[in-house]
């Protein structure tokens, strides 16, 4: 964790100020606000804006985010059925896929006396469609479970995210990524799951 905290404190960018940092993809715009679509149109979006999504996020150095992990999360388990905006993460629309070691204990979506497996890896790609029904691609967020007493004020999650042209971001993740899922979600091991709409039928 030092390490990641370490690389991370000396920028202290606001997480939701980074819209900017989001690409156009005029050709994926569906021309109504993000709070205006359905599932259906959401999913639509997001089939048109998924091989580009993948393709930003592979841009560049990696520094200290492991490149094996933006590289491979396609290949994890999907744990979101359609990309769904809950309205936290700056409004945008989510899709989360989870590793194999975590997938079977996301899936139970579990209120409480969740304790996810280390090794654990949750991947969630993000877009944004603004009022004026424009795609902004956003950044790729990381959740990684690490072994027990590694990271105890993170509860041993490291967080960290990745920007849409590939960039790893700043961001002070105690403030900026740990207190909102600790105090939101802490029976449930910091984990937000999708909204009930987008989660994998049991
Ligand atoms: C304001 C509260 C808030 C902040 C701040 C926040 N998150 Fe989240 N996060 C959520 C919620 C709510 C969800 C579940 C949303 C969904 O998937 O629909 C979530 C989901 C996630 C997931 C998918 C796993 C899960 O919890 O189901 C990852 C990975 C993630 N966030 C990473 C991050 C990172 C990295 C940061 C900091 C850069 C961050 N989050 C900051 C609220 C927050």
């Amino acid at each position: 964790m030092n390490r990641i905290l370490g690389a991370v404190a000396a920028s202290a960018s606001a997480l939701f100020l980074f819209a900017s940092a989001g690409a156009q993809a005029a050709s994926c715009d569906p021309g109504k606000p993000g709070e205006d679509l359905s599932f259906e149109e959401a999913q639509k979006v997001y089939d048109c804006l998924k091989a580009d999504l993948y393709a930003g996020y592979q841009k560049g150095k990696k520094r200290w985010i492991p490149v094996e992990h933006v590289k491979n999360y396609r290949d994890w388990t999907p744990v979101s059925t359609v990309p769904a905006a809950p309205g936290f993460h700056g409004g945008r629309f989510l899709f989360t896929y989870v590793n194999e070691v975590g997938a079977a204990e996301y899936l139970k979506y579990a209120e409480e006396n969740v304790k996810m497996p280390a090794g654990t890896l949750i991947a969630k790609e993000s877009f944004a469609v603004t009022d004026k029904g424009k795609v902004k691609r956003g950044p790729l967020f990381f959740m990684q479970k690490a072994a027990a007493g590694k990271s105890p004020e993170t509860n041993d999650w490291y967080y960290y995210a990745v920007a849409p042209n590939g960039a790893p971001m700043g961001v002070p993740v105690v403030k900026a990524c740990h207190q909102c899922h600790n105090d939101n979600f802490g029976d449930r091991d910091g984990l937000g799951y999708p909204v009930e709409e987008a989660r994998i039928a049991k």
